[in-house]
């Protein structure tokens, strides 16, 4: 896993937006896993300057978001099919046919998570999934405790992640208490995975994902058992991190590739 420190969410957003652009200059096709929230907004607009200059194009490019509420509507502003077009399509440029967030309205929610699984083998499987991580530690809506090797299925949200989301809504009780998220085993298949995070509020997360033991207590910390996971916090983020200077050194004497 490589860690790369910087000073704030703005510096983390152009770092991983570097990564994607690099992803997507290499193979204009690439299939990018989205996830939504707070984290990965700066990353999103960085990406958007890199389209508005013509250093990269998602036009041809294929998306899966993490993860979506049950039981709101498609058109409700904080459905993530509605984040998704906001922050991902309509600015980054993406065709709108390709880009996939889980049916959270379905009627049978179980096969929509097993058409989900199918529709991105059928992409032929995620090339670099952003990731941002939830105060408890939660990848996707992957709560503590969640197998390593789950698939995209429904879930119930934490309390704390409940009362951490609502901020998005008018008050606690309009935040869903269910979702279909991408399962860790889902996730460990991508590619590549780029997390970022920013914040003190972060910061256990973060070192517990990082240097903790692997354990399902800790879903952040399955990255640890991924071969290409790069992990990308501002200073607030990196502050419990027992090897920060370490991880600054690293990034400093990268070896040529
Ligand atoms: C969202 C997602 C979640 C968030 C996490 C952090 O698609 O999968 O894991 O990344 O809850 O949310 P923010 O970034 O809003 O703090």
């Amino acid at each position: 896993m490589q860690v790369i420190i910087v000073a704030n969410a703005d510096a983390v957003g152009r770092i991983a937006s570097a990564k994607i652009a690099a992803i997507v200059g290499a193979d204009p096709t690439a299939v990018i896993g989205l996830a939504t929230g707070s984290s990965p907004s700066d990353t999103y607009r960085a990406l958007h300057g890199r389209v508005t200059k013509g250093e990269i194009s998602f036009a041809g490019a294929t998306g899966f978001a993490l993860d979506e509420y049950v039981g709101i509507s498609v058109s409700d502003p904080q459905s993530y099919a509605s984040v998704i077009t906001r922050d991902v399509v309509d600015p980054l440029g993406f065709d709108p046919v390709r880009v996939h967030v889980p049916d959270g309205r379905a009627v049978d929610l179980a096969a929509a998570a097993e058409a989900y699984e199918a529709a991105i083998k059928a992409a032929g499987g995620i090339d670099v999934q952003i990731l941002g991580i939830g105060s408890n530690g939660h990848i996707g809506f992957n709560e503590p405790t969640s197998s390593f090797a789950s698939r995209t299925r429904v879930k119930t949200l934490a309390p704390r992640t409940r009362e951490d989301n609502a901020r998005f809504f008018r008050s606690l009780d309009e935040v869903p208490i269910h979702c279909i998220t991408q399962g860790l085993g889902t996730i460990l298949e991508a590619r590549e995975l780029v997390l970022v995070a920013h914040g003190e509020s972060k910061a256990n997360a973060i070192a517990d994902s990082v240097e903790g033991p692997v354990t399902s207590f800790v879903p952040g910390s399955a990255l640890q058992l991924h071969r290409h996971a790069t992990v990308i916090v501002d200073e607030a983020a990196a502050s419990r991190l027992r090897l920060a200077d370490y991880y600054r050194y690293v990034t400093l004497n990268e070896p040529q590739k």
